[in-house]
């Protein structure tokens, strides 16, 4: 079992994930395994929050269960829901088979057997492996009813199931939320979580992270790769690129045999770090090769 004693445990534990965190990141994470307290986090598009989450479950040999946020989502869609189709086949065979027994079959329809456990329930299930990761991601997709409910849920981690009865978890899962901030999460829910804002990494860190990622990008690619898009997240474009979009777009860069970048292969391979066809009109004409001279300047005389 991966031991995670100290800060610098955890930063290893995560690098051996392919994951670089810095030392903020790293301690938030230590302090969330060592208190059992679940981790907010918050940040840009691309920067490593879900992926965070698959690397401390992969990380420490935990099951990773993930819900997934969207508009709409409900609990029953997040902690269970009785089969009702299984449900009505038993029913009918029952009918058939003229055993109706009304009191036992309603018993044996509401038993786990008939119970679709959606991932806040499956989270507190005990596993031989120890207690799973939960990532609850992308939370500002959800309405607040919902948050409401994860609060209650986040505060004593049991569910009650009116037929079934209270289940319990034997040991908190590990906890892990993230946000977009396309609306801003409740207090409540953020009060009970340790935060961290995930901010686009610096130029040391994204180049470790693509040594990580895209090793095959080599040193001095990836160096003018990385310099011209942090140099691009400063301009005012409608959707700056993530890390996600880096890593693709050294991959892409690979795949076209570059060695070295150039306004024109930053014009045809634009669409792997920009999404948006404003910001992509931006870069054409003149606009690729100024970023690339600035970009350029910051590495220094090439060595
Ligand atoms: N610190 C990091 N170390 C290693 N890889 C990283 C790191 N940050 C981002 N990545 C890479 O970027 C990709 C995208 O990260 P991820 O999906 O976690 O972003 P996100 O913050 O959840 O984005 P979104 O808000 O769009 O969901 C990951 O698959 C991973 O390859
Ligand atoms: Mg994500």
């Amino acid at each position: 079992m991966t031991q995670t004693t100290t800060i610098e445990d955890v930063q290893t534990m995560l690098s051996g994930q392919d994951y670089v965190a810095g030392r903020a990141l790293a301690t938030v994470v230590f302090l969330a395994l060592r208190l059992g307290r679940p981790l907010f986090l918050e940040g840009e598009p691309g920067t490593g929050k879900t992926e965070i989450a698959k690397a401390i479950a992969a990380g420490l040999g935990r099951r990773l269960i993930r819900l997934q946020c969207y508009e709409g989502l409900d609990a029953a869609s997040a902690v269970y829901e009785w089969n009702f189709p299984a449900q009505m086949v038993a029913i009918r065979t029952a009918e058939a088979a003229g055993a109706a027994d009304r009191e036992m079959l309603q018993a044996e329809l509401f038993s786990a057997d008939y119970l679709t456990e959606r991932p806040l329930l499956q989270a507190m299930r005990p596993d031989p492996a120890g207690a799973p990761v939960l990532l609850i991601d992308e939370l500002d997709r959800t309405d607040e009813p919902f948050e409401a409910f994860l609060l209650e849920a986040l505060s004593d981690f049991q569910v009650t199931i009116p037929e079934l009865g209270t289940i319990k978890a034997p040991e908190p899962p590990i906890v892990i939320v993230t946000s977009n901030r396309t609306r801003e999460v409740h207090d409540a829910l953020k009060r009970r979580c340790l935060y961290h804002w995930v901010d686009y990494p610096d130029f040391p860190r994204e180049m470790e992270i693509l040594r990580a990622r895209a090793p095959a990008a080599g040193e001095s690619l990836s160096r003018e790769v990385v310099a011209f898009v942090q140099r691009l997240r400063t301009e005012d474009i409608f959707k700056r690129p993530g890390v996600a979009e880096t890593i693709d777009w050294a991959k892409c860069l690979l795949a076209l045999d570059v060695v070295e970048l150039s306004p024109q292969t930053i014009a045809d391979t634009l669409g792997a770090i920009l999404k948006y066809q404003d910001d992509i009109a931006r870069l054409e004409g003149s606009e690729a090769k100024r970023l690339l001279d600035e970009a350029r300047a910051t590495l220094g005389p090439a060595g």
